[in-house]
């Protein structure tokens, strides 16, 4: 059995449970082109300050390509007993070129290696998880030039409210996407400062450059406290919330579009290449994957709470529990990558049926409230002519027709100012081309807010 790298003081071999308990290098693995770059980095750093010589750098940074080599052609031995990534380069690095690969951890822990490449792999992860937002809001957006006025209901307590553009709607998951992608920006921003050569906790004596490796790295600055910089795993939190809202979104949007394919709405349809069927009902067709996505959001959210958790009862400095930050961060960007991929992919093979929408807006009088606008231009206090379309929809009602079924004399028997000009204002499309208020649902104004998105995303 080899010694540990670590092993100097111990007597005895830890026993298998516990090598198999502590060990992370079947997850942390996954970190092994930014541990290399950052090994890079750091050699380079220490030949520059005289911490170990030219040679032994190039020997170092050749041995640390052919590592990267043998682990891009499957052909590293990943070992448990080596515990985790950062020990398994090292210890094969000097398996492979002996003493000089021993300077390496000069001035080095583990602590804050493994943050270093953590901050590094997240800054990565990030803009992967934007490019695939902007693939959804791409696609929705196609959506949004395919479906040209479209008029659906728009819903409050899911009972019928108002008529919306369905480019509208569709608009308003482009902009919370925009968001989503603001608030990874934003903390991609502040992730990005270098915990190298904050040592275990207290820093060195050792005359390393702190600002050359975080140069080197694409860091702004170095972190400016070594206790901070290899204790606190906010970064990640606040990651995590940032893909926590995207599952949410996603999840509302998933919820939405299932209830609109249902035979009740009808009011979309997906493909079949986006739908599954049951083993036991022939005739069924459903679309599985955005309930999955609604139920994805499960995942992401918990993986979030289970760093909160982790990392609330940690006193100063380094903890080995912060391990487990890993998994929850690794499976935390896998989940959101694919709910916006699989998103993406069912907007792309969902059709809106426009007569069945066609059909159903007649009921629920979706016309009210701008029957009331109607009322207000006629110079009538709103709460009036709130109560005036209310009892003219309560006559509706009873008689079993449209707002615009009514005929004048029965309008101007509950108020004398309606006049015929009040059927301008009623129906689906009436309603729609009297909106102008900014980001309404009007026309003219959904048609500049599309052009917008669609100029910002270089599309059409
Ligand atoms: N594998 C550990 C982690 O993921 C890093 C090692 C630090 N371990 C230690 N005993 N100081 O956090």
């Amino acid at each position: 059995k080899e010694t540990k790298l670590w092993g100097g003081r111990f007597e005895e071999s830890v026993t298998p449970a516990v090598e198999k308990f502590s060990q992370s290098v079947s997850y942390d693995k996954k970190l092994y082109k930014q541990d290399l770059k950052g090994s890079r980095a750091h050699a380079q750093m220490l030949a520059k300050q005289g911490l170990m010589t030219k040679e032994d750098c190039e020997t170092i940074l050749k041995g640390l390509d052919a590592v990267e080599g043998q682990i891009e052609r499957g052909e590293f031995m990943w070992r448990a007993d080596r515990e985790d990534v950062h020990m398994n380069v090292e210890a094969a690095l000097t398996d492979m070129i002996g003493e000089p690969a021993k300077k390496l951890h000069t001035a080095r822990s583990r602590n804050d290696q493994v943050v270093t490449d953590v901050r590094l792999w997240c800054r990565d992860a990030i803009d992967d998880i934007v490019g695939h937002i902007h693939n959804l809001q791409d696609s929705l957006l196609k959506l949004a030039l395919l479906n040209e006025g479209v008029i659906v209901p728009g819903y409050t307590h899911l009972q019928r409210a108002q008529p919306l553009l369905l480019q509208h709607v569709l608009l308003a998951f482009v902009e919370q996407l925009e968001r989503d992608a603001g608030r990874l920006l934003d903390c991609q921003k502040r992730l990005n400062f270098s915990p190298l050569g904050a040592c275990a906790l207290a820093g060195t004596g050792l005359p390393i450059d702190r600002f050359a490796t975080s140069d080197m790295l694409g860091f702004t600055a170095p972190l400016r406290n070594s206790v901070d910089a290899v204790s606190d795993r906010d970064f990640l939190i606040e990651f995590l919330s940032a893909n926590a809202i995207i599952g949410m979104h996603l999840s509302r949007l998933a919820e939405e579009w299932v209830i609109w394919a249902t035979e009740e709405f009808g009011f979309l349809t997906p493909s079949d290449a986006v739908s599954t069927g049951s083993s036991i009902m022939p005739q069924k067709k459903n679309p599985d994957p955005m309930e999955l996505v609604r139920g994805k959001s499960a995942r992401v959210i918990g993986d979030l709470t289970t760093i909160l958790v982790l990392c609330k009862g940690l006193p100063l400095a380094y903890n080995r529990d912060l391990q487990e930050d890993k998994e929850p961060l690794f499976d935390s960007v896998e989940t959101v990558i694919g709910v916006l991929e699989v998103t993406t992919e069912f907007a792309r093979n969902v059709t809106f049926n426009k007569d069945r929408l066609q059909k159903t807006l007649p009921a629920g009088h979706l016309d009210a409230t701008t029957m009331a606008d109607y009322l207000v231009y006629k110079g009538i206090p709103f709460r009036t002519s709130h109560d005036i379309v209310g009892r003219s929809v309560a006559l509706a009602v009873s008689k079993k027709v449209e707002l615009s079924q009514l005929t004048l004399e029965e309008f101007r028997n509950i108020h004398p100012a309606i006049d015929e000009e009040v059927y301008s204002f009623l129906g689906p499309d009436n309603c729609i081309s009297k909106f102008k208020s900014y980001g309404s649902t009007g026309f003219e104004c959904v048609a500049e807010q599309l052009e917008y998105w669609c100029s910002k995303r270089n599309l059409k």
